[in-house]
């Protein structure tokens, strides 16, 4: 057995590019990729938020960009990767994690309201995953997808999202298939709920409703952005060589709970 050891979790010298990566979940493994000696390239649609992050990111010294860009928009994206392999080379580690989230039951949302989400987790994920083939270092990339509890557990109130991440995940099977004889794993993390985000903002507004959240977990705790962000670095260590096409859960048992309704945990 390995011995857990810091120097396997060097990122020195490496190109990690994170597409949603200037706040949140996909911003913490961005910083913590920088704190370990990584070059970071983050794009999001906000330059202004692009902005705020690369200032947070610069101050770990090893080299950061960022790219206004919206995952829905393959020239945009393909234009972002391509500025950024000009400025870092080759990428080592993506992380595509862009997202957008309401709550609403299916008859809620209009056609637009549902393609609108999956046209950003999926059909952006396919893009960020598409367009960045290219650059990628062969054999060694690290590939991870952003996915959600919702892929794995029937949510309503959530039909665009259970849809889109669902299929997100059949994408990072498909492609650790496709891409694995060139030495490029592809992996998923789905994050359990993890607090002091806006995903668990808009999942769980109201009085009450994020401490009935966090007493539905196994672990009786909402997750950390710090817990995502290390399991986004051992998988794309030395540690997990062997690991692709794996959808794993970081989520302090979320996703043992089978079904939800968030329009009940709404209500009451
Ligand atoms: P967040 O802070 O809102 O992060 C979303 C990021 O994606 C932002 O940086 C946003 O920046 C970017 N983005 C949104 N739409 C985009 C688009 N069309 N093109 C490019 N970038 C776009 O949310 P979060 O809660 O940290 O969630 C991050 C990821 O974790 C998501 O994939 C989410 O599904 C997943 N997740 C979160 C939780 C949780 O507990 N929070 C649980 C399970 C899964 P711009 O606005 O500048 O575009
Ligand atoms: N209920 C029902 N429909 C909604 C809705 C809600 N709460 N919020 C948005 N929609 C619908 C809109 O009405 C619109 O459809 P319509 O024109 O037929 O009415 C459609 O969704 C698109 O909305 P729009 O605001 O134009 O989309 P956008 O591309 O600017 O923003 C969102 C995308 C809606 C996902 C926005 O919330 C977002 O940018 N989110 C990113 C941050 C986030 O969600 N973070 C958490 C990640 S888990």
């Amino acid at each position: 057995m390995q011995t857990l050891s810091t120097d396997l979790l060097d990122f020195s010298g490496r190109h990690v590019f994170v597409a949603g990566g200037s706040s949140g979940i996909n911003l913490a493994i961005a910083e913590a990729f920088a704190r370990r000696g990584a070059r970071v390239s983050i794009a999001s649609r906000s330059a202004e938020r692009v902005a705020g992050a690369l200032a947070q990111l610069r101050a770990h010294g090893h080299g950061a960009e960022g790219y206004s860009a919206d995952v829905r928009d393959y020239e945009a994206i393909d234009a972002a990767l391509g500025a950024a392999c000009e400025r870092f080379g080759i990428i080592d580690v993506l992380v595509s994690g862009a997202a957008g989230n309401f709550v609403a039951p299916a008859l809620g949302m209009s056609s637009k309201g549902f393609r609108t989400v999956v046209d950003i987790d999926l059909v952006g994920g396919f893009n960020v995953l598409r367009a960045a083939h290219a650059h990628l270092r062969r054999p060694g990339a690290s590939v991870i997808n952003i996915s959600a509890p919702q892929a794995i557990n029937p949510t309503a109130y959530q039909a665009h999202v259970c849809a889109a991440k669902a299929g997100l995940d059949m994408l990072t099977r498909v492609l650790a298939m496709e891409w694995g004889p060139d030495g490029i794993r592809v992996n998923s993390i789905v994050p359990g709920p993890i607090g002091n985000t806006e995903g668990v903002r808009r999942l769980a507004p109201g009085d009450g409703a994020l401490e009935a959240m966090a007493a539905s977990i196994p672990l009786r705790r909402f997750g950390t952005t710090a817990e995502v962000a290390d399991m986004a670095m051992v998988l794309s260590s030395p540690l997990a060589s062997f690991v692709t096409g794996a959808v794993i859960p970081v989520d302090g048992g979320s996703s043992l709970h089978g079904g939800r309704d968030l329009g009940t945990a709404l209500k009451t």
